[in-house]
């Protein structure tokens, strides 16, 4: 089973070219990084809150270069963590320890005899997006994080043989999302365990879907005829956060979890659905992943997902007027007039951006006053012209090609087919949109991951947007709106075409300033301003020609106005670093570090565990286990600076 689903996706044929808190309570009232008080209480706990201020007025903030105050780490293959000098890093809440739900403390067992039960209340595996919600400020609070997907060959004591029910429960439990308090004990930060907020969403819990496709005839199944419940969430990769407190998971590559027949639908093979999946095997113990049986569950899943994580009792919701995709996140701004905009990257080859604008303003009152306000706007794909401009087109019903003629009867039907809508409006087809974040002055930064599918004698040719023939080194666009989020209209350039200058990757010489990097995956604006970008070399080309210069995966700081990166953080060996967010302060990060341990061929052998990573213990009994990473600066000061 691959590691990257999506670079198996490969689907699309068709011939077409932190916000302002208007709402939680108790966030913050100041920025830091000497920035001083904002505007009474339209502050800013979240990401997005910069572009959100550039564009309402704020634009007087810090403008010049970012403090970047560390000595940047060198390349490195050990398996370790590696941060600057005068940082310290340690791991808490590893895949498999409990995640804190009273009654249920089961210990990790190393030979990964755990049951599925058990699973159920542990910790998931391979850590993804992540979340920080303050319960008492930058002392005590909430991760909320996502579990992408696992590896059998570590998950089970004999990886895939004997088969069973028991092994598919156990699979799905390891997926999905936990809610997991945590606690700075003098310095160094705990699991809270029990707690009463600790909770683990998985593939087989109780979702509900709501907005324009909840209903729909394409949504109901068997087990659920109205159309309106499904179990669980899956492959959840990049997190979004929302103004109002809750947290956003997206269901990446999910198709890859069904089991498809000999003949396919033209929705089913635009969607990439193949026969046996990708190895998952859940469909021959769970026949909701039998699209031969079950032809709509596919449709119910690809959807971005609303949780209260402060409410271990509120329903996760599958907000689907923002549209179905192998979303990789989903990333909130705010307008002008305080609607939301939810921005959003297809990770697969040659898939689209996109953006959702709320029809309704954000109200006071956090989760429980905004509870539908994703349900309804309108949602938009990017089209990227060469002239450095681009257009957001709409995707809705009854406009342009959009029509029941061409195989949309409705709305609903449009945000289930996005990707036919998309290739029937012309949009652009990107080289793999993975994290997608806003800066102070408003620009909106997506990581191209990479494709080596376009171009040369490969079609998709390239385009301005996605300049590169085999694209093994990936890129960050960024555009500009005209004038509000909500806008129709942008002007877009590169900022960081990424890859090895010593390898005569012209397009990125004179790009690379500072530490060179390739694969940018994960991407976040902090409350100072710093753009952190995090990598994800596969395992599969690592170490290997483009990429033998780099080592393994890694964080950097990136300066937005100078576009020079640092090194700031190296991962052990085989892992991904994905996913990380800071205390209200600045002054503690978490990151994810994901799949440690991941071979070349992506599989993990059973019997060897331990051939590639034991991190982060190193225990002669032990193997790899995802796991977050606290890092902190030896003086008590703001990370980064
Ligand atoms: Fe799950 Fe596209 O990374
Ligand atoms: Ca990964
Ligand atoms: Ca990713
Ligand atoms: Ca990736």
């Amino acid at each position: 089973m691959a590691k990257d689903f999506s670079l198996m996706e490969d689907s699309n044929r068709s011939s077409n070219p932190s916000i302002h808190d208007v709402s939680a309570p108790s966030r913050r009232q100041i920025l830091r990084g000497g920035l001083g008080a904002l505007a009474g209480s339209f502050l800013a706990p979240l990401s997005a809150v910069g572009g959100a201020a550039a564009l309402t007025g704020c634009a007087t903030l810090g403008v010049g270069a970012m403090k970047m105050g560390f000595k940047s780490v060198g390349i490195s293959t050990a398996d370790s963590i590696t941060v600057p000098e005068g940082y310290v890093a340690h791991v808490i809440a590893p895949w498999g320890d409990p995640v804190g739900i009273a009654g249920q403390n089961h210990a990790f067992k190393y030979d990964a005899s755990n049951t599925a039960a058990e699973q159920e209340a542990q910790i998931g595996m391979h850590h993804d997006g992540i979340h920080y919600y303050a319960l008492d400020g930058s002392k005590r609070g909430l991760l909320a994080m996502n579990h992408e997907y696992v590896e059998h060959g570590l998950l089970f004591t004999d990886g895939m043989a004997n088969w069973s029910a028991e092994k598919v429960r156990k699979s799905q439990a390891a997926h999905g999302v936990s809610i997991v308090e945590v606690q700075d004990k003098g310095g160094k930060w705990e699991v809270v365990n029990p707690s009463k907020y600790a909770r683990r969403i998985t593939s087989n819990t109780r979702t509900e879907l709501s907005g324009p496709v909840a209903g729909h005839a394409l949504m109901k199944t068997a087990a659920d005829p109205a159309g309106r419940v499904v179990l669980g969430t899956l492959n959840n990769c990049a997190s979004g956060i929302t103004p109002w407190g809750t947290y956003l998971t997206s269901e990446e590559n999910f198709i890859f979890y069904f089991n498809g027949g000999d003949k396919l639908s033209d929705h089913e093979k635009r969607w990439g659905l193949r026969k046996g999946g990708a190895g998952y095997r859940w469909h021959e113990h769970d026949a909701r992943f039998d699209a031969t049986q079950n032809p709509n569950e596919p449709n119910r899943f690809g959807w971005i997902v609303e949780i209260d994580p402060n409410n271990p009792n509120a329903t996760p919701m599958k907000r689907t007027a923002m549209g179905r995709g192998a979303h990789e996140g989903a990333t909130v701004a705010v307008t002008k007039d305080k609607r939301a905009v939810v921005y959003m990257g297809e990770d697969a080859r040659f898939e689209y951006i996109y953006k959702f604008v709320s029809r309704d303003a954000i109200k006071p009152g956090g989760a429980a006053a905004n509870a539908s306000l994703l349900d309804h706007g309108t949602l938009y794909v990017a089209k990227f012209n060469a002239d450095g401009k681009g257009q957001w087109i709409a995707l809705t019903h009854g406009q342009g090609p959009l029509t029941a003629a061409n195989g949309f009867a409705d709305q609903a039907e449009v945000l289930i087919k996005s990707r036919q809508a998309s290739d029937a409006l012309g949009a652009t087809k990107m080289d793999r949109p993975e994290w997608i974040d806003v800066d102070k002055q408003g620009w909106v930064y997506a990581a191209l991951t990479n494709n080596s599918n376009r171009g040369g004698d490969k079609q998709p040719a390239v385009d301005a947007a996605n300049p590169r023939a085999n694209n093994t080194q990936g890129n960050i666009i960024r555009w500009k709106e005209d004038n509000d989020f909500s806008a129709v209209t942008f002007t877009w350039n590169h900022f960081i075409m990424a890859g090895d200058p010593s390898l005569e990757r012209a397009e990125a010489k004179g790009s690379i300033k500072g530490d060179m990097f390739s694969c940018p995956d994960g991407l976040w604006v902090d409350g100072r301003g710093l753009m952190w970008i995090q990598t994800d070399m596969s395992t599969s080309a690592m170490g290997k020609g483009d990429l033998k210069n780099f080592g393994n995966n890694m964080m950097l700081a990136a300066d937005v106005q100078t576009g020079e990166a640092r090194r700031f953080l190296v991962g052990p060996a085989g892992c991904e670093i994905t996913g990380v967010t800071e205390t209200p302060d600045g002054k503690t990060m978490f990151l994810n570090v994901q799949h440690p341990g991941e071979p070349a061929s992506e599989q993990n052998n059973p019997a060897n565990p331990r051939a590639i990573s034991n991190w982060p213990e190193q225990k002669s009994n032990g193997r790899p286990r995802s796991a977050t990473v606290v890092v902190r600066k030896i003086d008590g000061g703001i990370i980064g600076t």
